[in-house]
């Protein structure tokens, strides 16, 4: 269980937590009218924030909704968020809602959104799961339409997370129409025939900022990739599965719905692009990448 921060950024403000106070009528709390992000920080510097302010302003603009902020202000309240944690990585999280207002489907006139973020210690993956991978399961993915938002309704996400953690799973990944989409929480990335496949960009997954990354980094090294459909078959045949997430990284998948994923142990294809992912991060830290 992770605390909670020392200070949140509210509208303006830097409070304690429990000073932090939104309206009940708020349309986030009413409807899950709202957007996120979570954006990772490594030597206390923003990692990727370019891609996740780009992506906000993307679900901001799917939903309607003006960017309250220049990208200039939120890098800075990010900066002073990271400020008030002692920790050297961490991830903050930004959230904008549409506002408090009498309760009504429609857009209200006039209102004011309700802008929303804190960071906290980056909490990786334990060694454990890092040498021996995680469990996953598979679900029907019952989410709506436009899962390229990053919006906080996400009960579908959390029903799935939570029948993986009854399962004895880390993760649960969304099968719809035979087709593997992504992660409850996190992009997937299967090998098949010793090539990286990962599902196009489009409205059935979320355009992961480390699933970017990843491709990124295998195409400059020469690791064979693909973006293409994977079908369910091809996902229980994969020699190897990850996942990615700005929190986890990229993490090996080692059993699904009970069955070892190839051997059963993290493959030669994630161990190459965990490698190169640490490096970069180790390239960031010094200032070598932006
Ligand atoms: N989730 N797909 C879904 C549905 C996600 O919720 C996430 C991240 C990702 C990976 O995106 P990125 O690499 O940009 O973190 C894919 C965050 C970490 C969360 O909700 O906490």
């Amino acid at each position: 269980m992770s605390a909670y921060p020392r200070l949140v950024y509210l509208n303006g403000a830097f409070l304690p937590p429990d000073q932090a106070k939104v309206s009940a009528f708020d349309r986030g709390f009413v409807f899950a009218d709202g957007v996120y992000e979570v954006i990772p920080v490594y030597g206390r510097r923003l990692f990727r924030f370019t891609q996740h302010l780009e992506r906000l302003g993307n679900s901001l603009g799917a939903i309607a909704l003006a960017d309250p902020l220049a990208a200039a202000d939120w890098e800075n309240l990010c900066t002073r968020l990271i400020e008030t944690n002692d920790a050297e990585d961490q991830s903050v999280y930004l959230q904008v809602t549409r506002g408090p207002a009498p309760r009504d489907h429609a857009f209200p006139a006039e209102i004011e959104p309700t802008v929303f973020a804190y960071s906290q210690p980056l909490k990786y993956p334990d060694a454990t799961q890092l040498a021996n991978g995680v469990a996953a399961i598979t679900v029907p993915d019952f989410r709506w339409r436009r899962c390229d938002i990053k919006a906080i309704a996400l009960l579908p996400n959390v029903l799935m997370r939570q029948q993986a953690t009854e399962a004895g799973a880390a993760e649960a990944i969304l099968i719809r129409d035979g087709l593997m989409t992504e992660g409850s929480a996190s992009n997937i990335f299967a090998v098949v025939n010793g090539i990286v496949v990962t599902p196009p960009k489009g409205l059935f997954i979320l355009p992961g900022v480390t699933r970017d990354l990843v491709l990124e980094l295998a195409r400059a090294h020469g690791v064979p990739c693909e973006e293409r459909e994977l079908s369910e078959t091809e996902l229980r045949a994969a020699e190897e599965l990850m996942l990615s997430s700005s929190t986890k990284e990229l993490l090996a998948i080692t059993t699904l719905d009970g069955r070892a994923v190839g051997n059963g142990k993290p493959g030669p294809r994630h161990a190459r692009l965990h490698a190169l992912y640490q490096d970069y991060k180790r390239d960031f830290r010094a200032g070598r990448v932006a």
